[in-house]
């Protein structure tokens, strides 16, 4: 089994696609580990994203990511990186695979409406990032 981090971002929360997207999640045999509700300051959106923090979109995701609740999730299932991406669907959604969620809920590039870690390390960090006492849950 793997773990993964989620989120549910500004524009699916504001559109009310919480409750569809947590229901294709459960439905495709993921487990939700942990599960909260935020509002992140700029300080907490740019220190999730420093990977892109040289990046030509980088302020208009941090000014994003900042609009509006967000839901942020740890997800478990096997090979749960992977799986979580394909369910997802492509960054863009335009690209994203009919029936996917991006395909489904995403409006463009930056309202993507999900997030998903692409690596191993990286969903360490992003797990850490959120949920720092995770091993006592
Ligand atoms: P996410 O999976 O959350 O990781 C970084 C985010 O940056 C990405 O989804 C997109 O929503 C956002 N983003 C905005 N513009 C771009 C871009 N031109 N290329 C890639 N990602 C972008």
């Amino acid at each position: 089994m793997e773990t993964t981090l989620a989120i549910i971002k500004p524009d699916a929360f504001l559109k009310g696609n919480v409750g569809a997207i947590i229901g294709m999640i459960e439905g495709n045999g993921f487990k939700i580990n942990a599960l909260k509700l935020l509002k992140l300051c700029k300080h907490e959106a740019e220190g999730f994203y420093y990977v892109h923090k040289e990046k030509p979109f980088f302020k208009d995701l941090i000014n994003f990511m900042t609009s509006g609740p967000i839901i942020v999730m740890v997800l478990k299932k096997n090979k749960a990186i992977e799986e979580w991406r394909k369910l997802m669907g492509a960054t863009d959604p335009k690209n994203a695979e009919k029936g996917t969620i991006r395909n489904l809920y995403g409006t463009n590039i930056e309202k993507n409406a999900v997030h998903g870690s692409d690596s191993k390390e990286n969903a360490l960090y992003e797990i850490s990032y959120f949920f720092p006492k995770i091993a006592l849950i």
